[in-house]
C-alpha cells in the first residue's frame, strides 16, 4: 500500500471510531477497529478515546502477531488477526460494548429469528460466544467458533463483533446488532417472543443475499413486484 493509501485508510478508520461513538454504540476507550491492507493489517491503538485519535495513532500488525507504529495495538489484536486471517469474505471487524447487546450478552443468549432482521448477520440466530478474559487467545477462538456462518456474534459478559467487506458495512452491522438487541429486550419484557420458522427465515435470507437490504431484486413467487410507473403503463 502507498503512502498515500495507507494515510486515507488510517483516517477513515478514525472516522468510523468517532461515528460508533456518536451512533450511541461505543463511548470512552472501549471498543476497537481493524482493518485488512492486503498482507498486513491497520488496527486501532489501545485505551486511546476516539475523539483524541489521530490516523499516525493507528497501528499496522502483521498476522504473525508483529506491529509498527508509535502506539501499542488493541488488547484484542488476536480476534482481530485470527478473524481476518480465517474469514477471508470480509475486510473489517468491528466490536463495541453496545448497551443491548451487552445486556443480552452477560446472560449468554443467543438472538432467535423473533424478528426477521436476526437476519442481517447472515443466519437465523446471532449466537453468543463463550466467555473467557478480554485480550486472549481463549476469546479469539469462542469468537470465531460463534462467527461460523455469520458476520455477527455477542460475546458473553463482554459485548459484540460485528464484520464487514468494508468499513462503512461493518458500522452499519454494528448498529443493526445494537437495534435487534435492544428490541429483544424490548419484547423479552413480555415474555419469550415466538419465532419465525425456518422456512420463512430461509425466504429472508435469500432475499438479503442479495442486497442492499430493501434494493434487492424481488423474488418470483414470493413479493409483490413493484414496477416503476413507465413501465406499468406500457
Ligand atoms: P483496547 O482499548 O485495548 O482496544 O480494549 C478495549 C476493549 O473493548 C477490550 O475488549
Amino acid at each position: 500500500m502507498t503512502e498515500t493509501a495507507s494515510h486515507a485508510s488510517r483516517a477513515d478508520m478514525v472516522d468510523i471510531c468517532r461515528r460508533m461513538n456518536s451512533s450511541g454504540i461505543n463511548q470512552g476507550t472501549a471498543g476497537n477497529l481493524s482493518l485488512r491492507t492486503g498482507d498486513t493489517f491497520l488496527i486501532t491503538p489501545s485505551s486511546l478515546a476516539y475523539d483524541k485519535m489521530e490516523p499516525e495513532d493507528i497501528v499496522e500488525m502483521d498476522f504473525d502477531g508483529t506491529y509498527e507504529g508509535r502506539r501499542r495495538p488493541s488488547s484484542e489484536w488476536r480476534f482481530h488477526r485470527d478473524i481476518l486471517a480465517a474469514r477471508k469474505d470480509i475486510n473489517v471487524v468491528l466490536h463495541c460494548h453496545s448497551i443491548y447487546a451487552t445486556t443480552l450478552a452477560v446472560h449468554h443468549k443467543t438472538i432467535p429469528s423473533f424478528h426477521y432482521m436476526t437476519g442481517v448477520a447472515g443466519g437465523t440466530t446471532i449466537r453468543c460466544a463463550k466467555y473467557a478474559t478480554f485480550g486472549t487467545q481463549a476469546l479469539s477462538d469462542y469468537a470465531l467458533e460463534a462467527l461460523e456462518g455469520r458476520l455477527a456474534c455477542l460475546l458473553g459478559q463482554h459485548g459484540q463483533i460485528s464484520l464487514g467487506a468494508d468499513l462503512e458495512k461493518a458500522l452499519w452491522l454494528g448498529i443493526e446488532v445494537e437495534t435487534i438487541s435492544r428490541l429483544y429486550v424490548q419484547a423479552l419484557t413480555l415474555g419469550e417472543p415466538p419465532i419465525l420458522s425456518d422456512e420463512e427465515m430461509a425466504r429472508v435470507l435469500k432475499q438479503m443475499d442479495q442486497m442492499s437490504y430493501g434494493q434487492a431484486p424481488d423474488l418470483e413467487g414470493v413479493n409483490d413486484t413493484a414496477r416503476p410507473r413507465q413501465a406499468a403503463d406500457a
